[in-house]
């Protein structure tokens, strides 16, 4: 069993939880993420390492569907049934001397280690971040010690600019240029990055989230294409190079999963 030591809420759909977990914490990289489940009986949930603290890990999730509901139940003192981890590939670090972060919403959660990373190594990290009204803006303080400028973004213009991060791209590429992007965040959203990005010959990586069962490559589920090719996230990623990604393919299904979500959320909820 996996003792919370800390909870704190970021907003009202999104909490960060602290969780003993020394062997995941021991061996985790920048992009490894942990299966948990809250109980027994319960479905797999599969989260981003957000931080390491000696034997302690930080998970960030957002309130949607019947599982994450169940988990922002607990509270500090509560444990979890399983905390499995690290699991899939760590991310690519690559060789450059400036990146630019990019998060839409949740992604910011699963971006944080690894622009944390490239600012150890001493490349110059900022951050553009985007999400639906200021509340839904996170971890904007932690960024603050790893970028040089952090550019916001939000939907109804409550903080920033006033639309998508792609907005702020636009504008920013006008006057800075960077050797290398992460973006990640909604399927839509890196899609469109990756787009933009191709007409800059600017490279982007972008973190995959297809649905997972077993994460260890037996179930099939979370499949993706890139470059004709399949992959999966659980084993291969969920890091990629977002050039050769078949987007349209991942969200026709992410929405069909999120259909099945609901009728099953409706039939939780009358039982
Ligand atoms: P959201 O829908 O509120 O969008 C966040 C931001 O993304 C927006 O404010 C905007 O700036 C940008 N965006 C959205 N649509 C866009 C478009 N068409 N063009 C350009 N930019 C656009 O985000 P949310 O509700 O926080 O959801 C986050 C999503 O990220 C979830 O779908 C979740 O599954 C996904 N996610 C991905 C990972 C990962 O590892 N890839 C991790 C966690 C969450
Ligand atoms: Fe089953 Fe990846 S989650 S193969």
């Amino acid at each position: 069993m996996y003792k919370i030591l800390k909870k704190e809420i970021l907003n009202k759909d999104i909490d960060l939880m602290v969780v003993h977990a020394p062997l995941v914490a021991k061996n985790a990289l920048p992009g490894h993420f942990i299966i948990l489940r809250v109980d027994d009986m319960g479905e797999r949930i599969p989260l981003t390492i957000v931080e390491i603290d000696g034997e302690n890990v930080s998970i960030i999730y957002q309130k949607l569907g019947y599982s994450t509901t169940l988990l922002g139940k607990l509270n500090v003192g509560d444990e979890i049934a399983d905390f499995v981890g690290p699991l899939g590939k760590a991310a690519h670090i690559r060789d450059v001397k400036s990146v630019l972060g990019i998060a839409g919403g949740v992604g910011a959660a699963p971006l944080l280690p690894q622009l944390r990373e490239y600012s150890r190594l001493g490349v110059k990290v900022d951050l553009v971040i985007g999400a639906r009204n200021k509340e839904y803006l996170i971890l904007v303080d932690k960024y603050k010690k790893y970028c040089d400028n952090i550019y916001i973004a939000t939907d109804d213009g409550s903080m920033g600019t006033k639309g998508f991060v792609t907005d702020v791209l636009t504008e920013l590429y006008k006057e800075k240029k960077y050797d290398h992007t992460i973006a990640i965040g909604p399927l839509v959203m890196m899609k469109y990055v990756v787009l933009l990005n191709k007409k800059y010959n600017l490279s982007t990586d972008v973190s995959l989230n297809p649905i997972m069962i077993d994460g260890t490559g037996m179930c099939g589920n979370c499949r993706v294409t890139i470059d004709g090719k399949t992959f999966f996230a659980c084993i291969d990623g969920p890091d990629f190079p977002g050039e050769g990604v078949n987007f349209d393919e991942l969200i026709a299904r992410q929405d069909y999963y999120k259909e099945e979500e609901h009728i099953c959320n409706l039939r939780l909820v009358k039982k």
